[in-house]
């Protein structure tokens, strides 16, 4: 990505840009739903963000949505928020 696109690229948790994130698999992803390891992770449009320090996904449950897993379709239809709610959260990785 370069130009303007470049000012909307996430913030990444080691500095890199997101195409130079790790891929990693969907079993990869449930593994880290809250229950079986300490890092709490989401992915959305095929970015997976770290939300381990939020309060409001403890244990990996937030308003009945489950982390360790895709969750693109349940944000753009079931939200009261917009994406920019992953702002304060970095990537990860890619799905
Ligand atoms: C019924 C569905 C949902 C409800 C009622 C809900 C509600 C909320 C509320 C009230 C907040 C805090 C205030 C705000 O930032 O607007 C929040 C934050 C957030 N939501 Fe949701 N949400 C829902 C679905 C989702 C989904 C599907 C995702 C993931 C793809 C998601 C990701 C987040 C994140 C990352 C935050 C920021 C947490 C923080 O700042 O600690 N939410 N949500």
């Amino acid at each position: 990505m370069e130009g303007l696109e470049e000012s909307f690229e996430p913030v990444t948790a080691d500095g890199r840009p997101v195409a130079e994130q790790p891929l990693y698999t969907r079993s990869q992803l449930a593994l880290r739903n809250g229950q079986d390891r300490d890092e709490i992770w989401v992915a959305y449009r095929g970015l997976i963000y770290d939300v381990t320090r939020s309060r409001l996904w403890k244990r990996g449950n937030h308003y009945e949505h489950w982390a360790g897993q895709d969750l693109t379709r349940e944000l753009d239809q079931d939200a009261p928020h917009t994406p920019n709610v992953f702002d304060r959260f970095p990537v990860i990785g890619r799905l």
